[in-house]
């Protein structure tokens, strides 16, 4: 598969918005069958320099389709700027092909060496296996549970909150 990785463009919000709905993606994440594209085009449009969103590009039949998306948020609090928080996403036809990691690699490589972040956080709900494994081989750990954390089919569904340090910057 030829895979490019590259930073959001406005173009690519109708792909997004679809990934972000679809079966398989929605329940895992906080995506919701009625978002719109518009959503997802004022999302693109308010990024800002703390925003690093960059998505997975690959090609078929000649054709250019976006397939995954991963955001690092950067705090912009003062106190906590050497933390930001991080999201993914990968289109359900295109999942355990190795594309959610090579999105995980090229974020923290920016992360660890281009923002020198100190720490990086995400949430996740505490039953998706395949999230919580490729997060814990990223260098994530568990760090507590937010019980009743969100809404998922009829119930209301707890999540780990899981981070990453990076404590060589000022150790
Ligand atoms: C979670 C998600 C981002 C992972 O991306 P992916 O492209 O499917 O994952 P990869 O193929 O790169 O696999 C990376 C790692 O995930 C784990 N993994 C992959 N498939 C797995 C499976 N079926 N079961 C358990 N773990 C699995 C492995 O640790 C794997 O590493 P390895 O290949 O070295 O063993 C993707 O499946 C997804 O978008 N799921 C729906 C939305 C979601 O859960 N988002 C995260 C919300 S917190």
């Amino acid at each position: 598969m030829n895979l490019n990785i590259r930073p959001i463009m406005m173009q690519d919000a109708s792909f997004i918005n679809e990934i972000r709905r679809m079966d398989g993606v929605r329940e895992n994440m906080l995506g919701i069958i009625s978002e719109r594209i518009t959503r997802t085009e004022a999302f693109i449009n308010g990024l800002t320099d703390n925003d690093h969103v960059l998505v997975a590009e690959i090609e078929e039949e000649g054709q250019k389709k976006v397939v995954g998306i991963i955001g690092l948020h950067i705090n912009k609090n003062l106190r906590t700027r050497h933390s930001a928080s991080l999201g993914i996403a990968v289109h359900r036809d295109y999942q355990g092909k190795g594309i959610g990691k090579a999105l995980f690699q090229k974020i923290l490589d920016l992360a660890d060496n281009w923002l020198m972040l100190v720490r990086v956080e995400l949430g996740v709900f505490v039953d998706n296996e395949r999230a919580i494994n490729l997060y814990k081989s990223m260098g994530f750990e568990i760090e507590g549970r937010k019980k009743y954390a969100a809404i998922r089919n009829g119930e209301y569904v707890d999540e780990y909150i899981m981070a990453r340090y990076r404590l060589k910057y000022w150790r």
